[in-house]
């Protein structure tokens, strides 16, 4: 705690909940760069400081089955402490935490570790990130939210029992809001979101609209998820190959949304990917990760199942068709992609966090 005084409330600032806020923040922003890419991981994002305050590493989960974003932060903590750069590069989980263990012993034992997520307390294709921490003797622990995995959860209880210090509560919602599509998916069975390319000016067709970042984004996820629902006008129209070739991926399966199958051209480049799962279809798939791509049509069709929206925005207009902003759904995060915007919308039924953030403008 600081003296200093709140010049708006008048209040004396809570200088360590002030540096909470900001580091979790940092690990966010971090984790958001993988959101959906961890599946069927939730993104997650981790900083370290070291005794003073000062900022030492932010990392976060990039891909299931790698290391997670704790340890990334620490070994990055660990090489800007100690200037050995041999651990550089290396996401091998196993790996980093027995080398960490024996060559960091005493580097951590006045620092503080962010994680937007609990750290996890099992052993499965990772070892557990709270044992890693517990056995370097961090001074703190600042968590953003309770991990909802009952397999996983429990990191909390081991780092306390390891007298470690843990504080919770700081940006927990930005935080849980972060998890949603991992919880609902975990909860549900399946979770499902629209991603949608326009113009400034809301304009939907004519050719590509995203820049070369936005589309490489959009390869990397069709390789996580379990279908790819395509409106059946705009593969009428555009007659899409639908793979992942910008990121050398698997293709995903496409569900072709229609009620006239006989009306699609089995011509269409889609159709020739080997080893997908093409069906036709009138309703959205009961279970997984499930991307829709489409246009108003698709969008209006499916409106009330749609769980997030991914909203590229690139810098110019033209004329064309344009489409009613949806309904409901509020902005979760903002970041570049490129030469592109790109807008997280969650549901506002389903947001932690919204009440800082007003209703996107222009809703139906
Ligand atoms: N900018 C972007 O991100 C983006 C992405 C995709 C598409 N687009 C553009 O959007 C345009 C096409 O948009 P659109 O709105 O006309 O078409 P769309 O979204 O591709 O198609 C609407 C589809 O919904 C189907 N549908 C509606 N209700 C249904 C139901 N109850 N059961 C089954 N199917 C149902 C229709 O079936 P029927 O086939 O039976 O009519 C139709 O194929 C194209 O110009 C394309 O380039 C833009």
């Amino acid at each position: 705690m600081t003296n200093d005084l709140n010049p708006l409330t008048d209040t004396p600032i809570d200088q360590y909940t002030h540096n909470h806020s900001f580091f979790l923040s940092l690990a966010l922003q971090e984790a958001w760069r993988y959101q959906l890419l961890t599946f069927p991981n939730p993104a997650v994002g981790a900083a370290v400081t070291d005794g003073r305050g000062a900022l030492l590493s932010v990392a976060a989960h990039r891909e299931a089955g790698r290391a997670h974003a704790e340890v990334l932060a620490i070994r990055d903590a660990y090489i800007r402490l100690s200037g050995d750069g041999t651990l550089a590069g290396c996401d091998d989980a196993f790996l980093l935490h027995e080398e960490l263990l024996k060559r960091a012993k005493t580097l951590f034992h006045d620092a503080t570790i962010y994680v937007t997520l609990e750290p996890c307390a099992h052993v499965g294709k990772t070892p557990a990130c709270a044992d890693l921490i517990a056995g370097l003797g961090f001074k703190r622990v600042v968590i953003g939210a309770e991990d909802p995995n009952p397999e996983a959860a429990g990191g909390a209880r081991r780092l306390r029992q390891a007298g470690i210090e843990v504080v919770t509560g700081a940006e927990s919602a930005a935080c849980e809001a972060l998890i949603e599509p991992f919880v609902k998916w975990q909860r549900t069975g399946r979770f499902v979101f629209f991603k949608l390319a326009q113009t400034l000016n809301g304009i939907l067709d004519g050719g590509t609209i995203s820049c070369e970042t936005s589309r490489r984004w959009v390869h990397a996820v069709r390789s996580k998820i379990d279908t790819l629902l395509i409106g059946g006008e705009t593969v009428r129209q555009d007659r899409p190959l639908l793979d992942a070739r910008l990121t050398g991926g698997r293709a995903p399966d496409v569900a072709i949304f229609t009620r006239r199958p006989e009306s699609i051209d089995r011509t269409i480049p889609l159709f020739s990917v080997s080893g997908r799962h093409v069906t036709f279809t009138r309703q959205l798939p009961e279970k997984g990760l499930v991307m829709v791509e489409g246009g108003p049509g698709t969008f209006f069709a499916l409106r009330d199942e749609i769980d997030w929206m991914v909203l590229f925005v690139a810098p110019f207009v033209k004329e064309g068709m344009g489409y009613n902003a949806p309904k409901k759904f509020r902005l979760l995060h903002l970041c570049r992609s490129g030469e592109d915007a790109m807008l997280w919308l969650g549901r506002e039924t389903r947001m932690g966090n919204g009440d800082r953030i007003p209703p996107i403008p222009n809703d139906e």
